[in-house]
Formats: structure tokens, C-alpha cells, sequence
């Protein structure tokens, strides 16, 4: 059997009780491999990197060194809550990286999507491996690998979305407990574990974050006003009880204004656009036929909340023709 195939009797984890058996098995094997030797792990703070912090910290406490690198690509709230999480509420041993003027100074000016992402990729990359030149005595590397990455690497398609897979250059050996799961498997481990549900239950993120939904060359108040739409979004979304429904919402500022007309005077002003679909699997979505007073609702907020919107608009394509993100 390949070191990669997930065993064929390997049982589906769909219950508390088959994830806290599989908890027991990981935190066993896991102690096997690393012995006393410290374990370094870059903790995005999706879900992936979330439960495998959580299980590596049952098993090994102090000896895992979780990094936390905030590119300021993030979504509001999210490095706050991995900081109260996982060194607040679980002890970790975490390091958090401001790193934020370093990102945002590499990538202005930059227009074309997939040399964003490159740089995006290869700066966490850079910040990583100096945080990890920094530490004595790591040995290994825990990574959120889960079945379907390993899948889509074997079959040679999306080798750009995994921004957090860092390169075998950095030398050290692998830990990857959670390599045989699929999403929903994670999930139900991350909830016996004791993650909180906002962040076992969360949305698809893309590695380059708000980055690609920030499209042109990212500025700092357009990225502002997605961040700050973004999470108007969720919280409507939430209120409505659409959370958890939607696969995926999200969104987007282009690099284009629009006139308008803001407390009886002319506004040459970004436009936001929203964004929620359904899939199974990415490959093709369908949009979430919102219901137009609930659209008219966070279009209120978004104009009269974020700064510098004059303008709302509703995504109706599906995909394809139009890519779930916009670049
Ligand atoms: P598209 O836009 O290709 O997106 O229809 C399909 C799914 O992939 C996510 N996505 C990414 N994820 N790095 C990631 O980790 C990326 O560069 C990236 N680009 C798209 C997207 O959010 C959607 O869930």
C-alpha cells in the first residue's frame, strides 16, 4: 500500500465516538514518531491547521511551536481568534507574526492575480523559514494535509491554492495526522477536540485570503473595505441563519468608482460586490438565490458602514462561466 492511499477499510468518521477513537490512535502514533523533540507548525487559523494544532497540543503541550503569520490578508477577527484560542484558551506555544507592512509593501502595485499569489506564497514562505531559523531544537513539521490535497496533488491540478505548503527545503520530517481525512471528517475531530464551532464550521478561505478579492493592485483602503464588508456580510448572513447553508460568501472590491450621491453631494466612490454560491466540490457552483430585503439590508449597511462605498451589486453567475473568486 502507498504511504499516500488512504487504507481501504479505514472507516468513514462521521460520530463523537469514531473521532475520539481517532483522536486516542493520532495522539499515540504522533508520540511514537516526534519522541520528546519539538514540532513546529504554521497555523493559519483555517480549519485544517486548527485541528491539527489542537490534536498535536493534546499530544505533545509545549513541544509544539505553532507560527501564526498575519499577512493582513485575513478576515476581521481572525488572528485575534487564533491568539485567544490557542494560547488564551489551549496554552499553546504560539508565536504570532506581525507581518502585515511586509506583505502589503511587496505586493503594490502588483495587478497580475497569479504573481500576487506567487508573492503571497513565497513571502510566507520567507517569514516562516526565518521564524524557523530563529527557534533551536525543531525536528518536525506538523502540516494540515488532508486527503483531498493529497489527491489533487497525485493528479496534477491546483498546485497554486495551497499557499501554506511549505517547501521540503526547510529539512525537517513530516507530521501529518490528519493526511486520510476528508473536510467533513475534520471537522467532526476539530469539534471533540473542544475547537470552537466559528472555526471548525468555517467557509472555505483561499491561501491568498482577501488578496484576490481585493482584484487590481491591492490597496490599503479597498482591502479595508473588503475586510469591513466581509464581515457585514457574515453577520447578516448569520442573522438570517444562512450560515452553515451557504457554501461560500464573500466580497469583492474591483479597482473601479463609480458616481454617487452620500449626504446630498457628488461620491466618486468603490463599489462593493457580494458574492455566495453552492458546489460540491468547486468545480462548478451555483448561486444562493438571496432574498432581495435581506440584500437590501446589508446593501444599507455596506454604504452607509464602510467607508468610501457608494454602491452595492449581487453576483448572479454561476460557474462557469464566472470563477467562484474573481481572480
Ligand atoms: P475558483 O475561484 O477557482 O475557486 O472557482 C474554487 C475554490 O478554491 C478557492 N481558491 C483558492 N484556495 N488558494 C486557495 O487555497 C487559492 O489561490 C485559491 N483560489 C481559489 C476558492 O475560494 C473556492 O473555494
Amino acid at each position: 500500500m502507498s504511504e499516500n492511499k488512504r487504507p481501504d477499510d479505514m472507516q468513514r468518521i462521521t460520530t463523537p465516538e469514531l473521532a475520539r477513537a481517532f483522536i486516542d490512535e493520532q495522539v499515540a502514533a504522533i508520540k511514537a514518531q516526534v519522541g520528546s523533540k519539538k514540532v513546529l507548525l504554521a497555523l493559519s487559523g483555517g480549519v485544517d491547521s486548527s485541528v491539527t494544532a489542537a490534536l498535536l497540543i493534546k499530544a505533545i503541550g509545549q513541544e509544539l511551536v505553532c507560527v501564526h503569520v498575519n499577512h493582513g490578508l485575513l478576515r476581521k477577527g481572525e488572528p485575534e481568534q487564533v491568539v485567544s484560542v490557542f494560547r488564551d484558551e489551549l496554552g499553546a506555544n504560539l508565536i504570532y507574526v506581525d507581518a502585515v507592512d511586509r506583505f502589503l509593501g511587496k505586493l503594490e502595485g502588483v495587478t497580475d492575480p497569479e504573481t500576487k499569489r506567487k508573492i503571497i506564497g513565497a513571502e510566507f514562505i520567507e517569514v516562516f523559514a526565518e521564524e524557523a531559523a530563529k527557534l533551536d531544537g525543531i525536528a518536525y513539521l506538523a502540516q494540515g494535509t488532508i486527503y483531498p490535497d493529497i489527491l489533487e496533488s497525485d493528479a496534477g491540478t491546483k498546485a497554486h491554492h495551497n499557499v501554506g505548503g511549505l517547501p521540503a527545503k526547510l529539512g525537517f520530517e513530516l507530521v501529518e495526522p490528519l493526511k486520510f481525512l476528508f473536510k467533513d471528517e475534520v471537522r467532526v475531530v476539530g469539534r471533540e477536540l473542544g475547537l470552537p464551532s466559528g472555526m471548525v464550521d468555517r467557509q472555505p478561505f483561499p491561501g491568498p485570503g482577501l488578496g484576490v478579492r481585493c482584484p487590481g493592485a491591492i490597496t490599503r483602503d479597498r482591502l479595508e473595505a473588503v475586510r469591513e464588508s466581509d464581515a457585514i456580510l457574515r453577520e447578516e448572513f448569520k442573522a438570517a441563519g444562512l450560515e452553515g447553508k451557504v457554501w461560500q460568501y464573500f466580497t469583492v472590491v474591483p479597482d473601479f468608482r463609480s458616481t454617487g450621491l452620500k449626504d446630498g453631494k457628488r461620491a466618486f466612490e468603490w463599489l462593493v460586490i457580494i458574492r455566495a454560491v453552492n458546489t460540491r466540490d468547486a468545480m462548478t457552483a451555483t448561486v444562493e438565490p438571496l432574498p432581495y430585503d435581506l440584500l437590501a439590508k446589508i446593501t444599507d449597511r455596506i454604504t452607509s458602514e464602510v467607508p468610501g462605498i457608494n454602491r452595492v451589486l449581487y453576483d448572479v453567475t454561476p460557474k462557469p462561466t464566472g470563477t467562484i473568486e474573481y481572480e
